[in-house]
Formats: structure tokens, C-alpha cells, sequence
């Protein structure tokens, strides 16, 4: 079949548009015919690769997928060939206390599929398989690559959002690098949440998007600065909850523009992983730092009913065609893309 893949770690020039292996269906595992891919950060990271990580190689990325289900694997119930599905990320061993607690994202065994998986297990590609628990039926409203971009960054948003932060009306939430996927669908569940949007973007064009997206006030961190502007937007009182994914340059401000009780959820650290703090500000002003990575499947089900329920959209801006995703992938690594960027490879 054909994919995009590489073979070692590197820049874009590692990336290859080519024939790799066809999957091998093991029981449990369902085999689909890739309509639609979506791309997330973790693609960049996979493919430059990480300190301390051991990825498997040669790999296909990729771990947004909406497609056809076209073979189905031993002991495989509920899902018949023809079915149209989206994928969940989660690989797990779906046999442990945490899987069957529904919590798989505390699974020993988890793996994100397409970033973890492998060799050749992603979305960037002719066909994936994934186990049978990673589908669920495409919404029937949205575009195969609306379908394939609703997954792994409104999975993480909800998680951070409702598990985590437990965001509540009327919270004012202040979300870091707001333009992009994480960023747009994290303005999207906070307004319908009820909480007070407030993006941070990094140009004119940009901001504009954030305010589409319905944040209800957006700050340009280009050319502001942004402890004073949330100052002055929160009386100087502090934001509720800062939502970031971007790390070390951002995490001092995030710990000023926080109110006394306030909490800050990261899920990601695109700029840097070494954060510094002044721990009296911790006990201080009675803080909470929250992590969060990716969701379970139950979360994944509650946050596609507001999917279905077309009260979130997923944010598709750009669609490449399978060779295209290396064109995307430096979009997004020169952070040049608003929302989801998806790679239609189906007819
Ligand atoms: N642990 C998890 O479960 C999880 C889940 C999802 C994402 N993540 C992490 O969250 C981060 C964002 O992922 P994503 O898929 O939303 O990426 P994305 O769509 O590319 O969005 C990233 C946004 O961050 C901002 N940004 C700030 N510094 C940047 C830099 N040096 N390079 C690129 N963008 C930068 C940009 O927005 P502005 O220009 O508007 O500032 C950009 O659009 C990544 O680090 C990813 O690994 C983690
Ligand atoms: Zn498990």
C-alpha cells in the first residue's frame, strides 16, 4: 500500500510518499481502508524524534483516522465490514484493573497509535489496523476529513477541560497557543462549558480565527503583553485556569495571569520542557498544576455527543492528498496553519 513514512529520525527530508507493507490483522483488530487523516503535533514529534523515546521504526504516522472498515479480525463483535468509522488513538491491553476501570490512559501498556505504534501502524496511509475498541461510527453530518480531525484534540481538550480543570460557567479560562488544533477546539468546549474563552495567538489573521472560533476575547502574544492585558481583562483579580500546551517560555507568565486557587492543565510542551517556578507562588496563592494526556474512551464518547449534537465542529482548514501530508507537516512545524489540517487519501 501506499503511506508516508520514514526510517530515522530527522528534518522533513526523512519523510517518504511510497509502498510499505500492507497491515496484518491480529484477533480483536479491525482493518480499514483509510478515507481521511488528520494531522497533531505528535506527527512532528515522532518524526524529529524525542529525548529518552524509543519510537518503532520505519514508521507511518499519523493518529487521526475516519475511514471503512473492510476485514475484521478474530473475536471481533459489533462491527461488520462496510461500517464507516472514526478512530480513538488508545491502543491498550483492554485486560488490565486500569482498561477495565475505563481508565486505559493509566494502562502499562498504552500506546498512541501511529505515534507509538509500529512498524508502519498510522493514519498516513492506504490502510490501518486498529483494535477493534478504537472505533466508533462517523458522524454522519461531517466530511470524511471533518471525521478523521474530530479525535485526538478533542479527546485531550475534554480531558483537560471537564476531567481535569473541571472547568465551570462563567471560569474565565486563558488558552495558550490558540489558533491551532488543540488550541481551536479548547476555545470551542469552553465557551460551551459556559466559561469565558480568552485565546492567545501569535498574529493578526490568527486572531481572527480565535474569535470565529468563539473566544471572547483574544490577545496577541506578538505584540502584547500578556500578564498586563489579562490584568486588565479580570480587574486584575487572574484567569480561572490557563489551558497550555506550549511549556518553558510561557509557564512564568500562565503562573502570573492564575488567581489565588487558580489552576493551570498542560498537556504538551511545544517550546520547551523546562519550566522554572518561584514555589512560593505554589503555596502562596494556593495553586494547582495539572497534567493531562490524551483521554479514555468514555471521554471520547461524551465529547463526540457534542460533535453529534453539532455544538462543536471540528475546524478543518486546509486538505492535502496523501503526498501533501509532508507539505502539511511543515505548515505545521513553522506553525503557518489555523485549526485542523487533514489529508484526504480515499477517492
Ligand atoms: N498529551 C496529549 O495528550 C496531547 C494531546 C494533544 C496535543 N498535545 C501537544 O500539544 C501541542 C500542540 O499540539 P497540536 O496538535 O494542537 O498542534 P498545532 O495544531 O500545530 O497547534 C500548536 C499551536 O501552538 C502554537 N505554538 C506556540 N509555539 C509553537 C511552536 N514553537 N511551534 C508550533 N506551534 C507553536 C501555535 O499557535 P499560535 O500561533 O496561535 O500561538 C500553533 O498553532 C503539541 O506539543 C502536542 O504534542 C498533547
Ligand atoms: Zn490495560
Amino acid at each position: 500500500m501506499k503511506a508516508v513514512s520514514f526510517s530515522q529520525h530527522g528534518s522533513l527530508d526523512v519523510l517518504e510518499y511510497g509502498d510499505v507493507p500492507d497491515p496484518v490483522l491480529g484477533p480483536g483488530e479491525v482493518l480499514l481502508r483509510i478515507e481521511a487523516a488528520a494531522c497533531n503535533f505528535n506527527d512532528i514529534w515522532a518524526r524529529q524524534g524525542l529525548p529518552r523515546v524509543t519510537l518503532p521504526l520505519p514508521h507511518v504516522s499519523g493518529t487521526d483516522a475516519a475511514g471503512v472498515v473492510v476485514a475484521i479480525g478474530e473475536g471481533v463483535t459489533g462491527v461488520a465490514v462496510g461500517d464507516q468509522v472514526i478512530t480513538y488513538p488508545v491502543r491498550a491491553c483492554r485486560r488490565c484493573n486500569a482498561c477495565l476501570a475505563g481508565e486505559e490512559v493509566f494502562c502499562k501498556g498504552l500506546k498512541i497509535w501511529g505515534f507509538q505504534t509500529g512498524p508502519f501502524d498510522g493514519s498516513f496511509a492506504e490502510y490501518a489496523k486498529v483494535q477493534v475498541e478504537q472505533v466508533l461510527p462517523k458522524p454522519a453530518h461531517l466530511t470524511w476529513e471533518e471525521a478523521a480531525a474530530t479525535t485526538t484534540s478533542l479527546l485531550s481538550v475534554w480531558r483537560m477541560l471537564v476531567t481535569r480543570a473541571q472547568v465551570q460557567p462563567g471560569d474565565q479560562v486563558l488558552i495558550w497557543g490558540a489558533s491551532g488544533g488543540t488550541g481551536s477546539f479548547a476555545i470551542q468546549l469552553a465557551k460551551e462549558i459556559g466559561a469565558v474563552p480568552i485565546a492567545v495567538t501569535s498574529s493578526e489573521a490568527k486572531a481572527e480565527w480565535c474569535s470565529k472560533m468563539g473566544a471572547t476575547h483574544v490577545l496577541r502574544s506578538d505584540c502584547q503583553d500578556i500578564q498586563a492585558e489579562v490584568a486588565r481583562l479580570t480587574d486584575r483579580r487572574g484567569v480561572d485556569v490557563v489551558f497550555d500546551h506550549v511549556g518553558e517560555p510561557v509557564w512564568y507568565t500562565s503562573v502570573e495571569c492564575l488567581r489565588w486557587g487558580g489552576k493551570i492543565v498542560i498537556c504538551g510542551a511545544t517550546e520547551g520542557f523546562e519550566a522554572k517556578i518561584d514555589l512560593r507562588y505554589l503555596w502562596n496563592k494556593q495553586l494547582s498544576f495539572l497534567g493531562s494526556h490524551i483521554g479514555t474512551r468514555k471521554e471520547w464518547v461524551q465529547a463526540m455527543k457534542l460533535v453529534e449534537a453539532r455544538r462543536i465542529h471540528p475546524p478543518v482548514t486546509e486538505i492535502f492528498d496523501l503526498p501533501g501530508a509532508i507539505e502539511a507537516q511543515r505548515r505545521m512545524e513553522n506553525r503557518q496553519l489555523m485549526g485542523k489540517l487533514a489529508i484526504r487519501i480515499g477517492s
